[in-house]
């Protein structure tokens, strides 16, 4: 069972699964939400792969789950009669590493099930990615196993290039009038909105808001929610699911020789149920297009199963050696350093792709995963309406082509002259504003992290007067500062207090922590005071710690406090609330 939010647990889960298939176990493969955790009690043998999110809390997918089994009414030895093992997917570089895991681990141990070994605490920060750790565990994971079930090991696994029977059956319709849904295909419902129910909004604006010349192109895009009973406060961010570009399916369907157009409907081969955001029947086009994953970087699962296609023995050798542990330092210069994707291998294994059937697709390819942007707008200002502040993003890497971010550059690809709809559904961001608006609000925001202050700021403004203090930071007064006549109407009206830092203005750098200590009285006296909350929002690296030493400098030179007093204060302000940050990479 899985729980994650990026695929990687997706993916080293169906690893497992396959390897359990190759050793002649039966499995059965699901996210722990879908999974009806009252079953756990007559299971055998149980893998959990699971994830840890940025604050250590669970992902989406897993917090039904989650609230289940830490019920305090659970007896103690309810799952005496389950054997398991937890491997975990974290990121060392965050405190809470790997925490959901080990407290899983411990749970089911507290429930009274058999841990057949330690967790696994597999780490993004490791040299040679997550697999490094897995593949250790795995094979101790085997061996218990094994021992488990001694009949087991001494049966002859299938061949490692042997590729097992494809998860679904594509069954297509021979009837070339065979109507689809492919337009409807987003499910418009209105409430209970979800992953697989998102509402479709209307693009109504998609502006470019900085100087045409200057180096990135971000957009204020606007969505039209009528009809839907989507309800958001400032802090919450929306979710959407982006499409491949139209030049990539393209391409994919002439690699494979596929004809787009071509109308089918999807059997799982073990019976069970098939995703449910692909709504059957629907063209080969609209499932490139709008589900597989053919963008991203592909992960040594994509090799292990590509290499059981091939026939052409260069390809074959390459693409084994790129699935081998040993290969894995050079699939990681391949792939992930130079941020290749699944498009460009299969470019570069010609025969092999030519060979791939076409049941495999969604074995081969993860689905596209959902992406959050912060909300930008408030319903009061803007009622019916959800706005977000969206960078574009694109790097170079040793590649010929940029690499673009796939939900960004699709968003600054559409046109809202031509009726587009975008599924979308909202959730609970980090961020939450005091319920009293005469309480006072500090907030951090340079370059898009603004957004959820301009939607905290709109909701504040509606409900009469209070203190709020912006600092915004961007590189230039006349290239990127975004939503100037907004501020200037706000401060004009007394409702904002406005400090900006533009970097590359003038010859020294100047950053929003320079403008937070030489504003330290204001801020002290809104913190100490008058019981100000203090927000620290964007995507520069080293940005919220600036912040954060400015923040507690100005206590100690304003209140007097010692370096551990101030530091200890700050700790307290966050454990309460009222230091809040959200921050991206
Ligand atoms: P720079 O790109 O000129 O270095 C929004 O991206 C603004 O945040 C830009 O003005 C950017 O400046 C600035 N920025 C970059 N690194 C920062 C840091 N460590 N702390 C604060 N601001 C930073």
């Amino acid at each position: 069972m899985l729980s994650g939010t990026t695929g990687t647990a997706q993916d080293t889960a169906q690893r497992i699964a396959r390897q359990a298939v190759r050793r002649r176990l039966r499995v059965h493969l699901s996210t722990l939400d879908d999974y009806n955790v009252a079953n756990l009690i007559s299971e055998s043998l149980v893998v959990f792969v699971c994830s840890t999110t940025g604050q250590g809390d669970p992902p989406d997918n897993m917090k039904s789950f989650w609230r289940f089994l830490f019920r305090k009414s659970l007896p103690a030895g309810s799952l005496r009669r389950l054997d398991c093992a937890v491997l975990g997917l974290g990121d060392s570089s965050y405190p809470k590493f790997n925490f959901v895991a080990k407290k899983l681990h411990k749970r089911l141990a507290q429930l009274g099930a058999t841990l057949l070994l330690p967790v696994g605490l597999a780490d993004d920060q490791h040299d040679l990615g997550p697999d490094a750790v897995i593949d250790v565990w795995l094979s101790s994971f085997w061996g218990k196993v094994f021992a488990l079930y001694p009949r087991l090991a001494e049966m002859i696994p299938l061949r490692e290039d042997d590729p097992l029977p494809p998860t679904y059956t594509f069954n297509f319709l021979d009837d070339l009038n065979a109507k689809t849904d492919d337009c409807l295909i987003i499910s418009t419902q209105a409430s209970g909105l979800s992953q697989s129910h998102p509402f479709a909004a209307k693009l109504l604006s998609n502006e470019r808001v900085t100087h045409p010349k200057h180096f990135q192109d971000v957009r204020h895009i606007e969505f039209d929610i009528t009809g839907s009973d989507i309800d958001f406060t400032a802090g919450d961010v929306v979710v959407m699911r982006s499409c491949n570009a139209a030049e990539d399916v393209e391409e994919f369907c002439q690699l494979l020789q596929l004809d787009p157009e071509a109308t089918f409907s999807l059997t799982a081969t073990d019976g069970s149920a098939v995703p449910a955001r692909l709504q059957q029947p629907c063209t080969l086009r609209y499932l490139v297009e709008s589900y597989l994953d053919i963008a991203a970087v592909p992960r040594r699962s994509f090799f292990e199963l590509l290499a059981t296609f091939s026939n052409d023995e260069l390809e074959r050798e390459k693409l084994a050696e790129f699935s081998s542990a040993e290969g894995q330092e050079e699939l990681h210069s391949y792939c992930n350093r130079p941020r290749r994707t699944a498009l460009e291998v299969l470019a570069d294994f010609p025969h092999t792709t030519a060979q791939l059937k076409v049941d495999y697709l969604l074995d081969l390819f993860p689905a596209i995963q959902p992406r959050s942007f912060s909300i930008a707008s408030s319903l009061r200002a803007h009622p019916h309406r959800l706005q977000i502040l969206v960078a574009v993003v694109k790097y170079k890497t040793k590649m010929y082509k940029p690499r673009r971010g796939h939900c960004s550059t699709w968003l600054a690809s559409l046109d809202p002259a031509k009726d587009v709809y975008v599924p979308l559904w909202v959730k609970k961001g980090t961020l939450g504003f005091p319920a009293d608006k005469t309480t006072p609000v500090i907030m951090v925001g340079p370059g898009t992290g603004v957004a959820p202050f301009r939607s905290a700021l709109q909701e504040r403004t509606a409900e009469g007067k209070n203190a709020n203090v912006l600092f915004f930071g961007c590189r230039s007064e006349s290239k990127d500062f975004y939503f100037r006549s907004e501020w200037k109407e706000m401060s004009k009206a007394g409702q904002l207090t406005l400090f900006t830092a533009f970097s590359r203005d003038q010859e020294e750098k100047v950053y929003v922590q320079q403008r937070v200590r030489e504003n330290a009285a204001l801020v002290w006296d809104l913190i100490a005071n008058k019981g100000a909350y203090f927000y620290i929002a964007g995507n520069a690296k080293d940005m919220p710690n600036g912040v954060r030493d400015a923040l507690k400098a100005g206590f100690q030179q304003q209140g007097g406090l010692s370096d551990e007093d101030a530091e200890k204060m700050l700790a307290a302000m966050e454990k309460s609330g009222r230091f809040q940050s959200e921050t991206w990479s």
